[in-house]
């Protein structure tokens, strides 16, 4: 993804509309922001026609009944600029923040929808850049882009065109100046689009190593590595320093150009006007003279920075080119089936399914099994043979590519997403708390589960004792992704989750990492309870789990190579029993 291409494509028509079409709730401050800006120019052409009547009439005439009105009306003008001026930054910044919020609702709504695969391709780091940082540079084409270029325009039309009402000679020798100040500031405005990329770049680098850095710091300090992640961090940020240091070289040459061509204009009009009085103009021409100061000022001030106005509406429309690729995005699981149960009795059955993450690399090649309603299955089998898997195509995370899954003889695409997932409760192998109370990490905020509920699950399997001793209990935070519990405490709370959901059909995948026998046992303890009275799947590494299940379902390699109870296997003498020397025996001795 090429940036140049991506800002040569930004200023397409289409997009500006797309862009705009979010003002459309917003109309009225929209055109409260338009509007104010059109009177802010009037305003400023005001300022130069009071001045030059101040010094061409009422100063050589001593009236001062003239010059306290002539006061009064700059006061007045002065008054309104500023009055509009307020109105004007803060309704367009309040247009932007609503057009992003709203964006930006849009675009977290969306990526919820999306089905797994899109997130095992895509970058978290560049999803929450897409929702926070190009978010920020959308708005900013409402409140410093668009709008302000048009204030602008309209500053240096109405100026251009006092100048040509007061004295059109004048004017031509002034805008004679405005092509140095225009190449400049085109040349500007290239160096620093390249110049702003860049830095871009290395912020972005700068953020995914201090993040990766910050989680992975166990690793950078048990390998020792501070060293060499300090230097590390060391070319990051000088590349940064240079980068940033070339939008500043450029400003620096920029602004003293536009300083000289504003100057020389000056020093023009001085020496045409008064000294070889080309427009012939009556002894009191100093009031137009000055004025024309005024008009200059009105018309060069906003040509300087048009170039970094200009940056900002092009950087937001490529944000918003972006986003709207994230928006357009066609990736959800489909959802067409009509079926709504309250009530399921759990029976599952898989045929004959077939099943890669990625395209022509199949991961089940063929796993037909079933569970009667009220079963409790154990799935053993090698790392990477295809357990988890099978859970992720339950409860259609993933399609599969042919076969059928049923649930109480139903295939479960004839379900919809959520009357399926609403039976379906699952502790996944890697337990993932929000940064939130113990509480709410069980609810997930279900409004009818309340505390008195949590409390009595916690009761029934075993636990509330260990979340009573926490400081706070129900209430204890658990921080960042439960970095407070241990991992034996986590799977615990995971358990309690599923429980209080009360579904049809539980599914565990036991976490590999042994915890202490204590944890074990609440664990073992845990399972039990939870998987009473329900149709279970429980992709198991624990011997004790394991011997209890009605059935055993061992997979390899993607498929389902022996099916049976613990004694029929073991005397099969085949895969199982091999596993359960090599892995149990010791176990069950000791
Ligand atoms: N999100 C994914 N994208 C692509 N391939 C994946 C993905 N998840 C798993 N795989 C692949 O699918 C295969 C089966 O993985 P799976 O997670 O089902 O194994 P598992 O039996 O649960 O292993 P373990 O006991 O280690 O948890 C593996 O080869 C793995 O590389
Ligand atoms: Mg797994």
């Amino acid at each position: 993804m090429s940036n140049e291409k991506e800002i040569g494509k930004a200023f397409d028509f289409g997009l500006f509309k797309r862009v705009f079409e979010f003002t459309k709730p917003y109309r009225l401050i929209f055109y409260g922001v338009a509007f104010s800006a059109i009177l802010l120019s009037a305003f400023a052409i005001f300022t130069p026609f009071i001045v030059k009547e101040i010094i061409n009439s009422a100063l050589p005439s001593n009236s001062l009944n003239q010059l306290v009105t002539l006061i009064w009306l700059m006061a007045a003008v002065l008054f309104g600029q500023v009055f509009f001026q307020l109105f004007f930054n803060y309704y367009a910044n309040l247009l932007g923040e609503s057009v992003i919020k709203d964006i930006r609702i849009r675009l977290f709504e969306k990526m919820m929808s999306f089905k797994m695969t899109y997130f095992d391709k895509s970058s978290i780091g560049v999803l929450v850049t897409r929702a926070v940082a190009d978010m920020q540079r959308i708005g900013e084409i409402f409140s410093q882009g668009f709008f302000v270029i048009v204030a602008d325009v309209l500053k240096m039309i109405s100026g251009a065109i006092a100048m040509i009402y007061f004295s059109w000679k004048l004017a031509l020798i002034v805008f004679a100046v405005l092509p140095v100040i225009l190449i400049a500031t085109r040349l500007f405005q290239q160096a620093m689009k390249v110049a702003f990329i860049e830095v871009r770049a290395q912020v972005a680098n700068l953020n995914s190593f201090v993040q990766e850095r910050i989680a992975g710091m166990k690793i950078v300090q048990l390998f020792n590595r501070e060293e060499i992640e300090k230097e590390k961090f060391r070319t990051i940020n000088e590349k940064h320093q240079n980068a940033w240091l070339k939008t500043v070289w450029y400003n620096s040459i920029f602004f003293p150009v536009a300083e000289i061509s504003y100057s020389l204009g000056i020093g023009l009009v001085v020496y045409f006007g008064v000294i070889q009085n080309i427009d012939a103009m009556q002894e009191n021409n100093i009031g137009t003279i000055v004025a024309f100061f005024f008009l200059m000022d009105l018309l060069f001030r906003p040509l300087r920075q048009i170039a970094d106005k200009f940056n900002t509406l092009q950087m937001g429309m490529v944000a918003a080119n972006r986003v709207f690729k994230i928006l357009d995005t066609e990736s959800h699981i489909s959802d067409e089936g009509q079926l709504e149960k309250t009530n399921i009795k759990g029976g599952i059955k898989f045929a004959d399914v077939r099943f890669g993450y990625v395209k022509d690399e199949e991961v089940l090649h063929g796993v037909s099994f079933e569970v009667k309603a009220g079963e409790t299955v154990a799935i053993v089998g090698a790392t990477g043979a295809g357990k988890s898997t099978i859970i992720n195509l339950l409860n259609r995370f993933y399609e599969i590519n042919s076969g059928h899954i049923f649930i109480d003889n139903i295939d479960i695409r004839e379900y919809t997403l959520r009357s399926l997932r609403s039976h379906i409760a699952v502790v996944l192998q890697n337990v993932f708390l929000f940064a939130d109370t113990i509480a709410n990490n069980i609810s997930l905020k279900a409004p009818s589960v309340t505390l008195e509920d949590i409390e009595a699950a916690a009761k029934q399997i075993g636990v509330h004792e260990f979340i009573s001793s926490l400081p706070g209990g129900y209430h204890y935070n658990v921080k960042e992704r439960g970095t407070m519990l241990s991992s034996g405490q986590r799977q615990l709370i995971s358990f309690l989750r599923a429980y209080v959901s009360n579904p049809s059909i539980l599914v565990l995948d036991e976490a590999t990492s042994s915890v202490d026998t204590y944890s074990e046992q609440l664990i073992q303890q845990a399972t039990d309870k939870i998987t009473a009275g329900r149709t279970s799947i429980i992709i198991a590494h624990r011997l004790a789990t394991i011997k209890k299940a009605d059935k055993i379902l061992v997979m390899d390699a993607g498929k389902v190579v022996e099916m049976g109870t613990h004694k029929a296997l073991l005397k099969k003498g085949g895969y199982y029993s091999d596993l359960y020397e090599a892995q149990f025996l010791a176990e069950e001795v000791a």
